[in-house]
């Protein structure tokens, strides 16, 4: 979204800000009313002794109190809502554009300071508007009216009652430039406490494991000391400005206390002139006053709001093209074409990469960890956009499909098999419609049913966040239904068996073996052993592919698929021995 202006924002609830300032207008009209009554009657009714008048001056004060008290309820009603209404709208905005930002953005922002502009910047604003801008807004249609009233009443004293003005700017501006030195310190505080916190959390198993609890206490501590500090400061400052500003207020209106008093001795002013003018004082000064925390307050916001503008102005890197184009079906081949990729821009990941992968056929990557394989896989799904070459699906460069249909295409069981905090039913439609039936089936596939059937809830357990209720090979079988449920053109299965054991690893193998026929599979993998009858290998090494070919080939060019296959081998063939060994009476089985 362009030109994201807070005016817009201000503006974007028009008809409860239109009733706000229409009850404000009320407001003001009401609160003009009250002093000049009195005036009224000290100056008019008491004099003459004409107590008839009375009834009729009681009912008018009533009146305007019964319009006062709906005006005034009605807009407590109204800000609040203006101000969750802007939370809203901010939340939404912010959200609906980084969810569509692209992987590479995610990588470098810090989860804690997301948190922070989408909770709580968001409130920062949203509080400005309600609770701080459009009270002012009142506040000065206030003044006005009275500015108006006092001139009428007697324009020397109203003349001097306005140089209290330029002090208070004086004195806020002042205030304001502390403050906005202290702001951006502040917010950096805050962003390293929600990160700190978050980190907490989420690795709260770790933190145990290493007895680091102490360690991170005392970190959290001391970032939220930083915080209170600089809270502190910003409030010391602002409490400086709006005391000043009430004491010189009051100082002035008690100079204009005594010298209307001498006006009235002299003759020059009638008491009730004086003591409406002394109400009226007041209200000329409180928005003055007011002033100074709506600076505070418009320095945090502005700062935060900045920072949201600066998240939905973003424009995601991977986009559809103009004339992308739907495509739901697979019909020669993926190609992969002279391609490069870096993550960051200063060393490439992969480098001069050329593969091909014919509809229906099966490929594996395969190599050192570090080596590039997932990335590949990232690429296909157009997660990232590479630096040179490119992705070709039929012939189609992958820039000129649109992303949804792409990966309506691809089921992908990615490396952590994550779980949403749900229930295992949702994770495994993951937004899809499928009859149980359907579902019973993909998950007696995959050796997951009994388990699922076996829980208390069932299929409608919730799993934890990121599935921490369920065991690493449980998730991941759960993972692989969840991507074949969707019947993809395409499966790429990223260590899809690395958490299993062996038992759990044939069978998904032979479900493996049944898909091969049916669709384009490209399978990731450490364990040569569970690859060795794809259609065609490439191996990487530091980002290339140093070797390709089938199986069989690889082994006959007995280079570095041979030697790693043979390493393999030697490993799986002393882990047999060592079991066997355990089986032996004698060795470590009691007698
Ligand atoms: N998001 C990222 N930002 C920066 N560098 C990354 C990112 N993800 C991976 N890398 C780096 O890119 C390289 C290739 O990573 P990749 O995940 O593709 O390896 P892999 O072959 O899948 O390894 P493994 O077998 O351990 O899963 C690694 O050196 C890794 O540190
Ligand atoms: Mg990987």
């Amino acid at each position: 979204m362009k030109n994201y202006s807070f005016t817009r924002l201000f503006f974007r609830e028009k008809k409860l800000i239109i009733l706000a300032f229409f009850l404000m207008a009320v407001q003001s009209l009401v609160m003009i009313i009250n002093p000049l009554v009195m005036k009224f009657l000290i100056d008019h009714v008491i004099p003459s002794g004409n107590t008839k008048l009375l009834p009729k001056v009681v009912i008018f004060i009533l009146i305007v109190f019964v319009v006062e008290f709906i005006v005034n309820l009605s807009y407590r009603i109204v800000l609040p809502h203006i101000k969750e209404k802007t939370k809203k709208n901010l939340q939404s905005d912010l959200l609906g554009r980084l969810i569509h930002l692209d992987l590479g953005f995610f990588n470098k922002s810090e989860t804690g300071t997301l948190n922070n502009v989408i909770e709580r910047d968001t409130y920062v604003v949203s509080v400005f508007i309600g609770k701080n801008l459009l009270p002012l807004f009142s506040q000065l249609a206030n003044f006005i009216a009275v500015s108006v009233v006092i001139f009428a009443l007697n324009y020397k004293f109203a003349a001097l009652a306005m140089l209290f003005l330029p002090v208070c700017y004086v004195l806020y501006t002042l205030v304001g430039k502390k403050i906005e030195k202290i702001i951006p310190s502040y917010y950096g505080f805050y962003d390293k406490l929600s990160q700190s916190v978050l980190q907490i959390f989420s690795g709260i198993e770790i933190i145990k494991a290493f007895n680091k609890e102490r360690e991170e206490h005392d970190l959290f501590d001391t970032i939220s000391n930083d915080v209170v500090k600089a809270e502190n400061e910003i409030n010391t400052i602002d409490s400086v400005g709006e005391v000043s500003a009430i004491t010189l207020g009051k100082l002035i209106s008690m100079g204009f206390f005594l010298f209307s008093i001498v006006f009235i001795m002299n003759g020059q002013m009638t008491l009730g002139a004086a003591v409406a003018f002394y109400a009226y004082l007041g209200r000329l000064y409180d928005p003055a006053q007011q002033l100074s925390s709506v600076i505070a307050q418009r320095k945090r916001s502005m700062e935060s709001f900045r920072r949201i503008k600066e998240y939905v102005e973003m424009t995601p890197k991977i986009q559809d093209h103009p004339n992308a184009i739907n495509k739901s079906e697979l019909t020669q081949a993926i190609e992969i074409q002279n391609l490069s990729f870096s993550y960051d821009s200063e060393e490439y990941t992969l480098k001069d990469i050329n593969l091909k992968i014919e509809k229906n056929a099966s490929i594996a990557l395969v190599g050192e960890s570090g080596s590039g394989k997932s990335t590949i896989a990232k690429l296909l799904m157009r997660f990232y956009d590479p630096n040179q070459g490119s992705v070709l699906f039929d012939g189609i460069d992958i820039k000129r499909i649109k992303n949804d249909s792409l990966r309506v295409m691809i089921g992908y069981v990615s490396q952590d098999s994550f779980l949403f905090n749900q229930s295992i039913r949702e994770n495994l439609l993951c937004g899809q419609k499928h009859v149980d039936e359907e579902v019973f089936e993909v998950c007696k596939k995959v050796n997951i049913y009994d388990f699922i059937v076996g829980l208390e809830d069932g299929f409608d357990t919730v799993v934890g966040e990121r599935g921490v209720k369920l065991s690493g090979g449980e998730k991941q079988r759960i993972a692989i239904a969840r991507a074949l449920l969707r019947k993809p053109e395409i499966v790429i299965f990223d260590e899809a068996t690395s958490n299993l054991d062996s038992n759990n690893e044939s069978i998904i193998q032979e479900s493996i073996n049944e898909l091969s026929n049916q669709c384009t599979l490209i399978i990731i993998a450490h364990r040569l052993s569970t690859i060795k009858n794809v259609d065609y290998i490439y191996l990487l090494e530091n980002g290339r592919i140093c070797e390709q070919g089938t199986h069989d080939e690889l082994i006959g060019k007995k280079n570095k698929y041979f030697s790693l296959w043979n390493r393999q081998r030697n490993e799986d063939f002393g882990n047999e021995k060592d079991r066997s060994m355990l089986n032996e009476p004698g060795i470590f089985h009691a007698k």
